[in-house]
């Protein structure tokens, strides 16, 4: 079952109806994500609208894909629901548990051989409920999900913040933690509170050295990391329609960066041009039947500023090719201006790797640019000054691209081919080029560049930035190097100028592949064994979380005030720790370890207000647990942005801590938090947060009335006895106030299932 064709076409029937009466009842045109809202709504056909940014409804997604570091936990809930098969087509794909350092060859061996335990209880749990499994090497979940699953107009959820990448085939996909993925897999509904919508209007065509990732790094130097909270990113114009499909996918890819609920684009041409040459001609037939429901109504692209709650415009004939970072993809630069801004902040000039592929950049025609930038350097005899490192995102994509001398290409430059994964992407990157953690660059085509997340070390300054560009960049080995206008020195002795990159959006010759690694699951899987071993350190059958007692939380003691941006990965750490996925106690071990605490400055080494000394942050909350004191955590704003590890709410709400309250967060990891029984809460007053200190302790006045839109109030104990008294916002609805009661959301589908 490469992609089901019957669900696509069962959608498409539908879609007409649903949409003309959303219409009705909306009064007004709609953009295309509110037609595929409106669409998939779990009551059917609408009959009222829903406030932007305010209503809470339920969907019936289409898909569900999980990666193999978050399927783990998601499986292991799932098996505690008690259904036969899953409810919706879902996917696994392993991908994040693979590291590289030698070559695919060798890498991929051993992670078979040290993460066999875990590719063995995924592959046996989704044999068993009817899960389709995509083997270790089969390549990267977001481009297999794009060459074999995501159609225009669906909707999938997907247990990876860049689930969002099917968007460039006009899907609606959205990353969500593990605990929404067991609730659609359990048959039940998926509830989001109704996005707000960001237009961006393309304007002009790309050409020269810019490309689609530069349209994603100019609209995250727009929005920030936090701009897109809560909203979708709908892309439209003459410009977007002139791009790739795989190029509106990157874009979409990296909305994950902005905080975006989602991006998407109408259906156009190049889709229809992606499905049928990657086998998929009945869904493009299909499609074009529906066609003006897969895009938005003409009146809303005629007069943009009417419909959505914010219009970004960007002209891409005056677009310049950027690079993001370092350290947040936010930070964004065009190429030329950023050897001034490194000299002013010293970050390193010489660059020591390029990277290219991932999720977000290994298409057919990102090859073939980086390729055509690549091959120059060895025909103008021009040695490269970088490491390089490619990791594809596909097996088809790679045997697509090694049969056509793609990867000989970069062969010739000495570029190591890494196993169709994610590896350095997820700091899954054993370099051999260091000894400790000296500073250092690095330049990338992939999305995420936090502090330690290709190499686990804090003073590698990554920066993002098209293949192309990076195949540039990591020729010349300097990050002062514009392509456009500098020249570079070849073995010769000679001045030699890149020409500007080439590119072929699909093979001419169409995809191929050998083995793509896809296993179909069994028809019955009822005798299908499951196990896990009781004394494995990897994979821990789980116990369900306490119901909450029903009385206010008192004296509970401040674990940590986290100062500054707090991500999925502070608190819940990914490159080794990732093999403890599926163990929640083993992982609990990393627990806020890279959180800032703000007394200090430093990163886990808080006080124990019983002891007086400081430690790390899992031992001084096992501490607290083993006293039965409960703990709250502070956070700044967007705390929690990132990844959708539903680990970071797990391993503080397993550890015993009970209270999150932050001046904001980012919207999945605040899902996560409630889905977890864990309560996630929000100052009120933000200066509070200035309030809080280091031997603070927490009285809850009024959570015996927990109701929704109600403030709930918090004494806060200082040291020397004086008192505050704050209040704090939440945005639980009824059924997420039952999960906060019967301590998860698990427990709650557990005892609707009994
Ligand atoms: Fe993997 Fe990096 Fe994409 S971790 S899923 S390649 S963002």
């Amino acid at each position: 079952m490469a992609f089901d064709i019957e669900m696509i076409k069962g959608v498409y029937e539908g879609i007409a109806e649903r949409v003309d009466k959303a219409r009705e009842v909306v009064g007004r045109p709609l953009t295309l994500s509110e037609k595929i809202l409106y669409a998939h709504l779990w009551d059917g056909n609408p009959e009222n609208a829903f406030v932007r940014g305010k209503d809470y409804v339920d969907f019936a997604p289409d898909r569900i894909a999980c990666q193999d570091a978050t399927a783990q936990m998601a499986l292991l809930q799932f098996m505690q629901a008690g259904k036969a098969k899953v409810a919706v087509p879902t996917t696994v794909h392993c991908d994040h548990l693979i590291q590289a350092k030698m070559g695919a060859a060798i890498d991929l061996k051993t992670a078979n051989a040290t993460s066999s335990e875990v590719f063995d209880f995924l592959a046996s749990v989704s044999n068993k409920y009817g899960i389709g499994f995509w083997k270790p090497g089969a390549g990267i979940i977001h481009q297999v999900v794009l060459e074999n699953y995501a159609f225009p107009g669906g909707m999938m959820i997907g247990t990876d913040s860049h689930t969002v990448n099917a968007g460039g085939l006009g899907m609606l996909a959205i990353g969500v933690g593990g605990a929404d993925a067991v609730d659609v897999m359990a048959g039940m509904p998926w509830e989001l509170k109704f996005p707000k919508l960001i237009g961006v209007k393309l304007t002009g065509k790309l050409s020269g050295w810019t490309a689609p990732k530069d349209v994603i790094l100019k609209v995250a130097g727009i929005l920030t990391v936090k701009g897109g909270t809560g909203a979708i990113i709908e892309y439209f114009g003459e410009g977007a329609k002139a791009m790739s499909c795989t190029g509106k996918g990157t874009i979409c890819n990296m909305g994950a960066e902005v905080g975006a609920t989602t991006s998407t684009f109408g259906y156009d041409d190049s889709m229809e041009r992606y499905l049928r040459a990657t086998g998929r001609a009945d869904v493009a037939d299909a499609a074009n039947e529906v066609k003006e429901y897969l895009t938005a109504d003409e009146e809303v692209y005629a007069d943009p500023e009417q419909y959505f709650d914010e219009l970004i415009e960007i002209n891409l004939s005056e677009l310049r090719p950027h690079l993001n970072g370092p350290f947040t993809p936010d930070l964004a630069t065009p190429v030329g201006e950023l050897g001034d801004k490194a000299r002013e902040n010293d970050w390193p000039i010489k660059v020591d790797w390029g990277l290219i592929g991932s999720c977000t950049n290994s298409s057919y025609e990102d090859l073939t640019r980086a390729a055509s930038i690549a091959k120059q350097a060895v025909d103008k005899n021009i040695k490269a000054k970088s490491d390089f490192g490619i990791n594809p995102g596909s097996e088809q994509i790679r045997y697509t691209a090694e049969r056509d001398g793609l990867l000989k290409i970069f062969e010739d430059l000495d570029a190591t081919i890494f196993t169709n994964a994610c590896g350095p992407c997820i700091g899954q990157w054993d370099r051999s080029d260091l000894k400790g953690e000296e500073k250092n660059t690095i330049v990338h085509s992939f999305n995420r560049n936090f502090s330690k997340r290709a190499d686990g070390n804090p003073n590698t300054h990554a920066f993002v930035g098209s293949p192309e560009m990076v195949a540039a960049i990591a020729i010349s080995g300097r990050l002062d190097f514009d392509p456009v206008n500098d020249s570079l020195i070849n073995e010769n002795g000679e001045e030699v100028k890149l020409d500007e990159p080439q590119g072929i959006e699909l093979p001419p010759r169409g995809f191929d592949v050998e083995d793509a690694g896809y296993v179909e699951p069994v028809a019955d899987g009822s005798g299908v064994e499951v196990s896990v071993s009781p004394t494995s350190e990897r994979l821990e059958i789980l116990t369900p979380f306490a119901p909450w007692d029903g009385q206010n939380i008192t004296g509970a003691k401040l674990l940590i005030k986290a100062f500054g941006k707090c991500t999925t990965d502070h608190i819940s750490m990914a490159g080794p720790w990732l093999r403890f996925r599926g163990h929640l106690d083993n992982i609990s071990n990393n627990c806020l370890i890279g959180a800032v605490n703000a007394y200090n400055k430093k990163t886990n080494f808080v006080k124990n207000q019983l002891t007086g000394e400081y430690g790390g942050v899992p031992d001084t909350q096992r501490e607290y647990k083993a006293q039965g004191i409960p703990t709250v955590v502070v956070g700044d704003h967007n705390y929690g942005e990132g990844s959708s590890r539903e680990h970071a709410a797990m391993e503080p709400r397993h550890l015993g801590v009970k209270v999150v309250l932050v001046k904001s967060f980012a919207r999945i990891h605040e899902t996560n938090l409630k889905k977890q029984g864990m309560l996630g809460i929000t100052f009120a007053n933000e200066s509070d947060y200035d309030k809080i200190q280091e031997d603070d302790t927490f009285n809850f006045i009024d959570l015996t009335d927990f109701a929704p839109g109600k403030q709930l109030t918090i004494e806060v104990v200082h040291a020397d006895g004086t008192k505050d008294v704050i209040k704090a916002n939440h945005s639980y609805n009824d059924s997420q106030i039952e999960w906060f009661k019967e301590g998860s959301a698990l427990n709650l589908i557990k005892k609707q299932n009994a």
